[in-house]
């Protein structure tokens, strides 16, 4: 005789969902695919060999021949895309290189496209910041200042020129006041009305970029608090990605992604383009170091980072980690 019906205490057990990984895997709510995610990957002028970056094991400073075959790869692994940073030679105030045909990131947009044809979303870095002497994002007021209007003038220019070596959409970066506006224009009078821009909307001033400005040798003394955000604030984010929408962001972006989580699902709940969070350096570094010392697995700890990023809404990511993710979701 089976035991008479009795209320029984807890009726309802979230555990029986969790019991296998089959179960788990079922109810999933969340998954993150190859597609989502963009490689940001950095190029210098005069290198003949791929140079490993201290701060981020794993990565690389690439030539322009050693970038085309991490294309490939990245092509045939079936990730989203690429996001090229060049590091030129010579740097000046006004960040000429950026605007040269011939300089390092025109140079490799070109390369990559060549090789890769559409199979991959190309996104350069719009910005000064690689270029620059200073290694400020802009050009500078003689009292060292960040002329905001100027440097618009510049990133226009400068992505005339990667909309004509190919790019995709423009990894507009810089935090500049009516950027994306100015930019779209200047694309639109110059025949670019196919090129996208892909807008740092909410973009932080945060320590965690450090392993990028070893990675792209940057000159910067001080910060870019006068033009990145303040990391207490979570409205004046939302007015940033209003006023890139606004100017004709196609997709907008939130950066830092881990340490904003909370800016990447206000920013979901309110776009109507695509959101994308970029998961920095320091969040890589930091997954990387505490691997190497054996605190944290590390292919566990990306799936749950990157998982996370997209949980809170980021229908795109780009991860030091994509080609290594890509590994661990096969
Ligand atoms: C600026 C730029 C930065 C990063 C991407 N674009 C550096 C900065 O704002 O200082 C940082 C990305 C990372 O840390 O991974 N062009």
């Amino acid at each position: 005789m089976p035991n008479a019906a009795k209320p029984e205490f807890p009726q309802i057990r979230p555990r029986r969902l969790r019991r296998t990984a089959a179960l788990r895997r079922l109810v999933a709510e969340t998954r993150v695919h190859p597609s989502d995610l963009v490689l940001p990957v950095f190029v210098k002028e005069g290198l003949r060999e791929p140079v490993a970056i201290r701060s981020m094991p794993g990565v690389h400073q690439h030539s322009v021949d050693s970038v085309r075959k991490l294309a490939v790869e990245a092509a045939r692994a079936g990730i989203g895309g690429l996001m090229p940073f060049g590091i030129p030679a010579v740097r000046d105030a006004e960040g000429s290189g950026a605007t040269d045909p011939d300089g390092i990131l025109n140079v490799t947009m070109r390369a990559i496209r060549e090789e890769v044809h559409d199979d991959l979303v190309v996104i350069p870095d719009l910005c000064l910041d690689e270029f620059t002497d200073h290694g400020h994002c802009g050009v500078l007021r003689p009292d060292g200042t960040v002329d905001n209007d100027a440097t618009l003038v510049r990133y226009a220019e400068m992505g005339r020129c990667l909309a004509e070596a190919g790019a995709d959409l423009l990894g507009a970066s810089g935090m500049m006041d009516g950027q994306i506006g100015y930019v779209r224009a200047h694309l639109d009078a110059n025949g670019h009305q196919d090129t996208g821009l892909l807008a740092y909307a909410a973009k932080y001033a945060s320590a965690f970029y450090g392993p990028f400005r070893d990675a792209v040798e940057s000159q910067l003394q001080g910060d870019r608090r006068t033009y990145q955000q303040d990391s207490p604030n979570a409205t004046e984010a939302l007015l940033e990605i209003d006023l890139d929408i606004e100017q004709g962001a196609d997709i907008v972006m939130v950066k830092p992604a881990l340490p904003y989580l909370d800016i990447v699902r206000a920013a979901a709940e309110r776009s109507p383009v695509p959101v994308a969070a970029y998961h920095i350096s320091g969040e890589y570094a930091q997954l990387m170091a505490a691997a190497e010392k054996g605190w944290i697995d590390k292919d566990a700890a990306i799936l749950e980072s990157l998982t996370s990023i997209k949980r809170a809404g980021a229908r795109i990511i780009a991860t030091y980690a994509a080609l290594d993710a890509v590994r661990l979701l096969r």
